[in-house]
């Protein structure tokens, strides 16, 4: 049996779990339209890995925390936000501190499952759904009726709701067990990260502590430059690749790139090193579908192009079309297809394949850059499209709005604030290029960046999560240290997932620019046989 004080003080905090005990936290430029609170007991969820960002699969089960929900609108703005703050309901099991998590995709945020780890480790957890909810389409929230593009709702899911949610969040926390937050923290990936970003320049003084990984921190042109694989396919007017053919082409670079860094363990960790010209595999039959139903087909022309474009930057009169992805990235992420199985006119008993680009990527480009929902990508669009949407003075409109790469973080520094970054090698969604590209541009603006801003290349990791590297699971705590420590991370630790034979490997992921040689000797898989440099 539970020792009576806590049944006390969980049971004293129920009866304050109520909308009364929770003040108008007053934001300038901000109306807030209802408060509500209710305790929500024995909450449960199974995390896997990275849904909680950085952190490793976890099952959380029976956390009892207060929910209070808080409805605002900035009058003018027919907007209508929704953010939750979900508190720790016994104050003993409190750490006294508040991390915020971002959203990913479209969605600004509200991910039970990021919210339910930061919970279950004893923060208050506070997220905002930045005017739309996860099902909205975007059809719904970022036009109006007559297809003009709605750009309060567009700056809602940009940056306003979250530094709302960041005071929001401090001070109803304080208002619950009636003292302020010890830290305050922040953490995302993908448009989280992107967030994450945006907070520290725009918002210097919300959070003590960033984690903003893997940030899509060019938004509005990212989701355009996302489709640029398939649409240089879909320039070749030859049709698309079947998955079997583009795992063909991955696995052939990591078979000839791996050893370049020094070690062979099936992970490139230099993927600069690596020039696989994939034109040079077309013809090699390879081994495709499940093995009962299962073909041969011969590597094609066109799998080889689109693994080119993939791999490589391209630009066109001085403006990056594209960054290229690391050749472990799984290249099927943007160049995704499927096929049907057929009876009738296909030899091999499958259809063509069919493209299925990345889906927010073809609605921003429906709704935002055409106006039109029901536009189809395939029909018209090529290239040199892309090059010329990408110069608009529309697109220059939602950089302002979304864009988060000012290489400006002085008020961050001076602010006393800390921010990690890292992004696999191997990710499939956003170009690894994008994040080491801010960190050179943070790094020419002030030498010293490293002081406050820490980025992290961690081999083998797709986008914030899974892959056959090396995952940094450990970060936000390694960055809990560095604020409340002052313990910069010279080194994370990545673990990879176990293999055929149940072995674990551990590699320390160097500050970049650094990278982890191996010592020569000792065990390959444990982290104390590598050094960096
Ligand atoms: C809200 O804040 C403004 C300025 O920050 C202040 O003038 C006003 O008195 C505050 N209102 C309440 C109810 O505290
Ligand atoms: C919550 O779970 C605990 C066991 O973990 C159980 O003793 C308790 O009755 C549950 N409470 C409610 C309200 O379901
Ligand atoms: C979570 O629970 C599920 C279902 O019981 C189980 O399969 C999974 O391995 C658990 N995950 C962890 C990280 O313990
Ligand atoms: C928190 O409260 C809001 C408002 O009542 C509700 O919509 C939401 O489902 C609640 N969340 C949980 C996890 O119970
Ligand atoms: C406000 O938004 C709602 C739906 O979100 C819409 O039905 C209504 O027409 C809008 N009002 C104005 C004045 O635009
Ligand atoms: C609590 O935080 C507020 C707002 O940041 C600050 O003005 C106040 O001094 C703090 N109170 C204490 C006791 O630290
Ligand atoms: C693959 O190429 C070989 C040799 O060029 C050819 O004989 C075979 O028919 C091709 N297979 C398919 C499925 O196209
Ligand atoms: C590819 O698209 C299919 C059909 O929409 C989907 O089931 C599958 O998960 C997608 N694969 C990847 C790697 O995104």
């Amino acid at each position: 049996m539970a020792p009576p004080s806590i049944v006390v003080g969980a049971a004293a905090a129920a009866l304050n779990c109520i909308p009364q005990t929770f003040h108008n936290p007053n934001i300038s430029g901000l109306g807030i339209s209802s408060i509500s609170a209710h305790v929500v007991n024995n909450w449960s969820l199974e995390i896997p890995q990275g849904l909680y960002t950085s952190h490793e699969a976890r099952n959380v089960t029976d956390v009892s925390f207060c929910n209070v929900t808080v409805t605002s609108t900035h009058p003018g703005w027919n907007d209508t936000i929704n953010t939750q703050l979900w508190l720790p309901l016994d104050p003993s099991d409190w750490n006294g501190r508040l991390q915020m998590t971002g959203g990913g995709g479209l969605v600004t945020g509200l991910l039970y499952t990021a919210m339910t780890g930061a919970l279950s480790d004893g923060y208050a957890s506070v997220s905002t759904d930045g005017g739309h909810n996860s099902l909205t389409d975007l059809s719904v929230w970022g036009l109006y009726e007559d297809q003009n593009p709605n750009l309060y709702n567009v700056l809602d899911f940009a940056q306003n709701s979250l530094h709302e949610a960041a005071v929001m969040g401090k001070t109803l926390t304080k208002d619950f067990y009636g003292k302020n937050v010890s830290y305050s923290y922040y953490t995302g990936c993908s448009t989280g990260g992107r967030q994450g970003l945006a907070i520290a320049q725009n918002y210097p003084e919300d959070f003590d502590g960033i984690l903003a990984s893997a940030p899509a921190l060019k938004w509005n042109d990212i989701a355009i430059q996302m489709l640029y694989p398939m649409v240089n396919l879909l320039d070749q007017h030859d049709g698309f690749p079947n998955q079997c053919e583009l795992d063909a082409l991955t696995a052939a670079a990591v078979e000839a790139c791996d050893p370049k860094d020094g070690v062979t363990d099936g992970i490139i960790s230099a993927p600069e090193l690596c020039d696989l010209d994939p034109l040079t595999m077309v013809g090699r039959s390879i081994p495709c579908g499940t093995s009962s139903e299962g073909h041969v087909v011969n590597i094609s022309r066109i799998a080889a192009i689109g693994a080119k474009g993939a791999w490589y930057p391209v630009e066109q009169s001085g403006t990056a079309l594209w960054l290229g992805f690391g050749q472990q990235a799984q290249l099927g992420g943007l160049m995704n297809t499927t096929t049907t199985t057929t009876t009738t006119n296909s030899p091999s008993g499958v259809s063509e394949p069919e493209p299925v680009p990345f889906g927010p990527s073809v609605q921003w480009l429906a709704c935002m850059l055409k106006h039109d929902p029901a536009y189809d990508w395939r029909t018209n669009y090529n290239v040199q499209q892309m090059y010329e949407q990408l110069k608009s003075p529309e697109n220059a409109l939602y950089r302002g709005i979304l864009s988060a790469d000012n290489p400006d973080l002085s008020k961050f520094r001076d602010a006393g604030g800390k921010m990690i970054t890292w992004q696999g090698m191997a990710d499939d969604n956003i170009p690894t290029a994008e994040s080491q590209d801010y960190y050179q541009s943070v790094e020419a603006h002030d030498p010293d960046v490293r002081d406050y801003y820490r980025y992290f290349q961690p081999p083998g990791i797709g986008h914030c999560l899974g892959g056959p590297g090396f995952f940094p699971g450990q970060t936000f705590e390694n960055l809990v240290d560095w604020v409340e420590h002052g313990r910069a991370p010279d080194s994370l630790l990545g673990v990879t997932q176990p293999d055929f034979n149940g072995v674990i490997s551990q590699r320390p992921i160097c500050l970049y620019p650094k990278r982890a040689k191996y010592d020569g000797e000792g065990e390959v898989t444990a982290a104390g046989s590598w050094t960096c440099q």
